[in-house]
């Protein structure tokens, strides 16, 4: 099963702010869509209560990290840690597991994910939360899809994909 990560961090590794995401890229968001679709995405409890409606994303496995024992929502599982949430995904015959954040379950996720999809916004922006730095002597960029003049977007931006090197 590879693990990959997928997120939209500014120039200066914001990701989020007050609880949501200070930009509104339409287009990136139906990037996460179109790319987690039918696969299995592994959250932190902030982010999980983040949506817009506190709900289950439609059509994904959707698995929540939380430290408290006796949480439930209605269409997910609640596991207590990174690696129990990867086993879900795994007995479930997965091939490609998405860690969606935030950053507490970035930093997590750093350490073990073969795969990052990165939305880099190019602009800095004042934030609370942030994704960590990619390390260019871990990780290679193997694709970039730069956006600009995105009429619905404040900001370009560039689609990255990085693969931790050594792999094969
Ligand atoms: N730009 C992006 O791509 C993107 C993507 C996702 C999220 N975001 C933003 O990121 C922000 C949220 O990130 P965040 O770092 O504050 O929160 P988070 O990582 O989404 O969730 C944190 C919660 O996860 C649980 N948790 C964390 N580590 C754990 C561990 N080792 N074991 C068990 N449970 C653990 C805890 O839940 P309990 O408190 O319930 O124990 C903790 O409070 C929001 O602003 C959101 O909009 C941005």
């Amino acid at each position: 099963m590879t693990i990959s990560m997928i997120a939209a961090a500014t120039e200066n590794n914001v990701i989020g702010k007050d609880g949501d995401m200070p930009w509104h890229i339409p287009k990136d968001l139906k990037y996460f869509m179109r790319t987690t679709l039918g696969h299995s995405i592994i959250m932190g409890r902030k982010t999980f209560e983040s949506f817009d409606v506190i709900k289950p994303l439609a059509n994904r496995t959707n698995i929540v990290i939380s430290r408290q024992a006796n949480l439930q929502y209605p269409g997910a599982f609640v596991v207590a840690s990174l690696a129990a949430a990867l086993d879900i995904a795994r007995a479930n015959q997965e091939l490609e597991a998405f860690i969606i954040g935030g950053q507490q379950i970035y930093q997590m996720g750093m350490n073990i994910a073969d795969k990052i999809y990165l939305t880099r916004i190019h602009t800095e922006l004042v934030g609370d939360t942030f994704f960590p730095n990619i390390d260019p002597t871990i990780w290679q960029l193997t694709s970039a899809n730069p956006i600009t003049n995105d009429p619905r977007s404040k900001y370009d931006y560039t689609f990255n994909v990085w693969e931790r090197k050594g792999k094969d």
